[in-house]
């Protein structure tokens, strides 16, 4: 099973087993990262869900939408890597890869 790699606020790290197709914010809160409050269930209407994305797989990533885009402007936290893992559907290509949870707005 594909893996993701997610460092947690307090800097600690865990490797996750992830399921495809469904979204990096499903697995990490499956995974039982409490941390990522997603309150909007993945709608794009919360961004709750702020990550950092290892830029590695910055090239494999779908496109920042307009949405998601103004979502992260409202985060005093917004960085080049940033995304909402919501709107990331994870697939085997990103096995390996290392998101980290963003601060609390
Ligand atoms: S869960 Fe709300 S924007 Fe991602």
């Amino acid at each position: 099973m594909p893996t993701l790699i997610v460092t947690n606020r307090d800097g600690s790290e865990q490797s996750v087993e992830a399921a495809t197709n469904v979204s990096v914010m499903e697995i990490i809160r499956d995974a039982g990262v409490d941390e990522l409050l997603a309150l909007c269930g993945g709608c794009c209407s919360c961004a709750t869900c702020h990550i950092y994305v290892d830029d590695s797989f910055a090239g494999q990533l779908p496109e920042v939408s307009a949405d998601e885009s103004d979502l992260l402007d409202s985060s005093d936290h917004r960085k080049a890597n940033s995304r909402l893992s919501c709107q990331i559907n994870f697939t085997s290509a990103l096995d390996g890869m290392r998101v980290t949870i963003a601060p609390e707005d």
